[in-house]
């Protein structure tokens, strides 16, 4: 089985990945993580951390001469802040024990900070909140971006833009661009309505002003995939299921869904379901096709073989400039919390986060239905799957 674990602190001295359970023989270099790790630094409203830290994935294990081997890849990324958290997060006791600097005494409203220094009995919500940030996804696109050139070997693309920012719906162009990341990639806010982009800016620069941070959508897209990945038979097999979840541990992730989503609740039938006719050309989804794509490529947990397309809603960062009430945990009296150095926004970053969550799911769910131990035994079994789902049309 696919999976992947991350460890490291935000102001640790570096963050680790292993992913485990990728098939032998997929061609990988450290250039191919970095790309991906520069995508997630991006993005107009991010603070001055994104510009201090240029990212480097260095494989530790689990590839040689530019191909995976089949056992773990473990990646360390180093956190280039290191030097001067050093003395704050040195793992070795304190001589006599004195009060380390920098502690979280008022926990900031939105962050696990309180609900973690009461569960994991601490009195510095720095030894919650270090790993509750956000910098861990670090770790988590390192991971996607293994199982993304896994995926391309196999003709399947994911891809993000974002539709939402802080007020602000920027629109689909009518015809999406062969390369969405890369169009994506050229805004600053990673949308692709030119008009939207101005305002999304000007508003991230309003809400800067005023102390405030700013929310938003992110739309991912999987092309590629085939009918019949997934699986309706038990509840923790359905991929629709799986996608969500992944989706939803994102920090700050509160909302997820599929093709037309929460939408789909306010329409008669007629306005959901997408019909079926015969397209003996598209081998890819059993020689039919739907004519609309309302589902986003999901029906009962299993790949239509139309695109996957799935939206995550990200709430505004929680640490305000302009601070929101709390209490001084030690004397219990009314605070401001800290307002310690923080993004106005991170949604097209959360976009970058996304994709790498729906790539390792996708992997894991492909690797379940074709298996193998090299990349040549997935694709030989894959071919098989095709070429019978081929047979149905006659070909
Ligand atoms: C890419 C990214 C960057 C983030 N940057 C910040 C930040 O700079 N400051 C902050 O307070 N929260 C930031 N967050 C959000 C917090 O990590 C998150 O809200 C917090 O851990 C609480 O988790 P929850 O919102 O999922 O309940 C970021 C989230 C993401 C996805």
């Amino acid at each position: 089985m696919l999976r992947f674990t991350t460890a490291g602190e935000s102001h640790g001295q570096a963050l680790v990945s292993i992913l485990e359970g990728m098939v032998a023989g997929v061609p990988l270099l450290a250039a191919d993580i970095d790309a991906e790790l520069a995508r997630r630094q991006q993005g107009y409203g991010r603070g001055r951390r994104m510009k201090i830290e240029s990212d480097h994935a260095e494989l530790l294990s689990g590839v040689r001469g530019g191909q995976t081997l089949g056992s773990p890849i473990a990646m360390l990324i180093q956190n280039r802040d290191w030097k001067n958290w050093q003395e704050i997060m040195d793992p070795a006791p304190r001589e006599g024990d004195p009060e380390r600097k920098r502690q979280v005494t008022r926990p900031r409203p939105g962050h696990a900070d309180l609900s973690g220094m009461l569960k994991y009995d601490r009195d510095d919500a720095r030894d919650i909140l270090e790993r509750a940030s956000a910098r861990e996804t670090t770790a988590r696109v390192a991971a996607g971006a293994i199982c993304r050139r896994f995926l391309r070997e196999l003709d399947v693309t994911v891809g993000s833009h974002i539709i939402h920012l802080g007020g602000i719906d920027a629109k689909r162009p009518e015809r999406m661009p062969n390369d969405l990341n890369a169009a994506a990639d050229a805004s600053e806010v990673r949308t692709l309505d030119k008009k939207a982009e101005s305002e999304i800016i000007a508003r991230i620069d309003a809400a800067k002003a005023e102390g405030n941070t700013l929310g938003g959508i992110a739309e991912v897209i999987c092309s590629g995939v085939p009918v019949g990945i997934g699986s309706h038979v038990s509840w923790d097999r359905k991929l629709d299921g799986r996608l969500a979840a992944a989706l939803m541990s994102i920090p700050a992730v509160k909302g997820v869904e599929i093709g037309l989503g929460v939408e789909c609740a306010r329409r008669k039938g007629s306005e959901v379901h997408d019909e079926i006719e015969a397209d003996n050309n598209n081998l890819k989804t059993g020689g039919v096709r739907r004519r609309s794509n309302r589902a986003g490529g999901l029906e009962g947990g299993i790949t239509t073989g139309e695109q996957l397309v799935l939206r995550v809603a990200m709430k505004p960062i929680s640490t305000l400039m302009r601070p929101l009430a709390t209490i001084e945990m030690k004397t219990r009296e009314p605070a401001q919390a800290v307002a310690e150095r923080s993004d106005v926004t991170a949604v097209p970053a959360m976009g970058v986060i996304a994709e790498a969550m729906t790539a390792f799911i996708v992997a894991q769910a492909f690797l379940e239905k074709f298996g193998g131990d090299s990349l040549r035994e997935t694709r030989r079994n894959y071919d098989g799957y095709i070429a019978s789902l081929s047979e149905r049309t006659g070909r």
